[in-house]
């Protein structure tokens, strides 16, 4: 018998990433593409997986995250495919690696310290050179990048706290044109932190301008997730609309006490725009967020955990009650000792993210930090969380459905082609897990530990994920948005 691919997985419940009902069959794998999918009973190859209980779907697509350097600096991304992923998207929230002409402004301005706080890592002058070194020192995952407005501000403007002049605007337009020629896949905004803040309305449309024929897509950290959410709604609408692009609104939350429940109404405002625009959402499965860590935020969450601070290293992992408690003083006070630092807050409730992450048109993602010494469990923890917790445990949508929203969905909304699903001819980017017990292990005390059934992770063809370990493959390939 000849051998007719390079690996076959046997007897695997497919779930195809469409959301379609699962099948049992057999899949086939020749070079980076599945060559086959049905009946390979009478086929041998090099390689053979028995998946007989286990459900076998397109890798998961990490919608948002902020892995720019991670991809580079830990190649094997463990965080990210002991869960099942296979493609991130970074560059989020207004924040990218590239490009940095200039040695980066010392101290590093948040919220770009998420990303390196010690600047070491923002040495790419283009965002060519940083998709060549990514083609050059593959990460186990495929990546796909936005430009950051934010890091452009930094570059372009001497002083953050107000909007950008003409030529500031047009130093910045220039680096959005080469970094959509270098494949960038549009430009993230991040209105509501500090450098960004001054921003207008007209900057944004004027800086996303030049991804236009690109067919570039805005992803937004919108302007306000409180109180003036349908404000912050509406100007993100408005800035897709002035441009005729796809408005992604990033992991879309109620953040504020006053807003609970306030979902139903941004929910229905959102699916009313998409039926004039083009509007995308994510959504990461928890009540706490996390992001750098301001006495202003402190001040409106409930509950506050330090995950970094090169200020009082030994502080990161504590509840910040405790922490000012312990300094003695106030609350700004105890957060001015800490700086720069991050944080996690307890702000959102149970009812908003169950709804947000049901809707149909939301996408998972992930929104990790992967440099924060006590980080955010959804880190580690996303995917299987919403396999485990929110389909299976507490029925919230089916497996199918799941899948969905962290495949098929998240491609086409991404412009990702041949990614996201299982059909012959597509990428074999797959995963297999276990439908009955896969489920997230992190949690706000241990926010590393690993997920449990994810049996085997398999990008472009290639194993990277089995028996619980990275195999050490870096097949990831840079994405770029293809849209018809
Ligand atoms: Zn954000
Ligand atoms: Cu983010």
């Amino acid at each position: 018998m000849t051998r007719s691919h390079d690996l076959i997985i046997r007897n695997a419940t497919i779930i195809d990433g469409t959301g379609a009902p699962r099948m049992t069959g057999d899949v086939g794998v020749s070079g980076d593409r599945i060559a086959t999918v049905g009946d390979l009973s009478a086929a041998r190859a090099a390689r053979e997986v028995d998946a007989s209980g286990l459900i076998l779907a397109p890798g998961f697509i990490d919608a948002h995250t902020h892995d720019d350097r991670a991809v580079l600096a830990d190649p094997d991304m463990a965080a990210k495919v002991s869960q099942g992923v296979t493609t991130v998207v970074a560059g989020n929230c207004g924040i990218s690696l590239a490009p940095m002409p200039v040695p980066v402004p010392q101290p590093v301005t948040p919220p770009l310290d998420l990303l390196d706080a010690s600047g070491e890592w923002y040495r790419f002058k283009s965002f060519a050179d940083y998709a060549a070194a990514l083609r050059e020192t593959p990460a186990a995952v495929n990546v796909a990048c936005y430009v950051g407005h934010t890091t452009l501000r930094a570059i372009a403007m001497a002083d953050l706290e107000r909007a950008a002049t003409g030529d500031e605007i047009a130093v910045m337009q220039a680096l959005v044109e080469e970094a959509m020629e270098a494949g960038a896949i549009g430009v993230s905004t991040g209105l509501a932190y500090p450098p960004a803040r001054a921003a207008t309305t007209e900057e944004v449309i004027e800086v996303c301008r030049p991804m236009v024929p690109f067919g570039g897509l805005h992803a937004t950290h919108m302007r306000d997730e409180g109180k003036a959410s349908d404000a912050a709604l509406a100007e993100s609408f408005e800035i897709g609309r002035a441009l005729g692009v796809q408005t992604l609104i990033s992991h879309h939350k109620l953040s504020d006490t006053a807003m609970h429940g306030r979902s139903v109404e941004t929910l229905a405002t959102i699916a009313r725009a998409r039926e004039a625009q083009g509007v995308s959402l994510d959504c990461y499965p928890y009540v706490a967020s996390s992001t750098i860590l301001t006495a202003e935020h402190a001040a409106r969450s409930p509950r506050t955990l330090v995950t970094w601070s090169r200020g009082r290293p030994d502080m990161a992992g504590r509840d910040l009650a405790e922490v000012v408690a312990e300094l003695g003083g106030t609350l700004e006070e105890a957060v001015a000792r800490l700086q720069p630092a991050g944080a996690v807050y307890f702000t959102m409730v149970e009812e908003d993210v169950s709804r947000i992450l049901a809707f149909a048109p939301t996408m998972i993602g992930s929104d990790g930090l992967p440099h924060d010494t006590f980080p955010h469990p959804r880190l580690w923890g996303t995917f299987p969380r919403v396999l485990g917790r929110y389909s299976r445990e507490m029925g919230l949508f089916d497996l199918e459905t799941a899948v969905h929203k962290m495949t098929g969905l998240t491609a086409a909304e991404f412009g990702f082609r041949d990614r996201g699903v299982v059909r012959e001819g597509a990428f074999a980017d797959l995963v297999l897990f276990d439908a009955d017990t896969v489920r997230d292990r992190a949690t706000f005390e241990a926010p590393t530990q690993r997920a449990e059934g994810i049996a085997q992770v398999i990008a472009n063809g290639e194993v990277i994920w089995r028996e619980g370990r990275a195999t050490g493959a870096r097949p990831g390939q840079v994405l770029r948005r293809e849209v018809a």
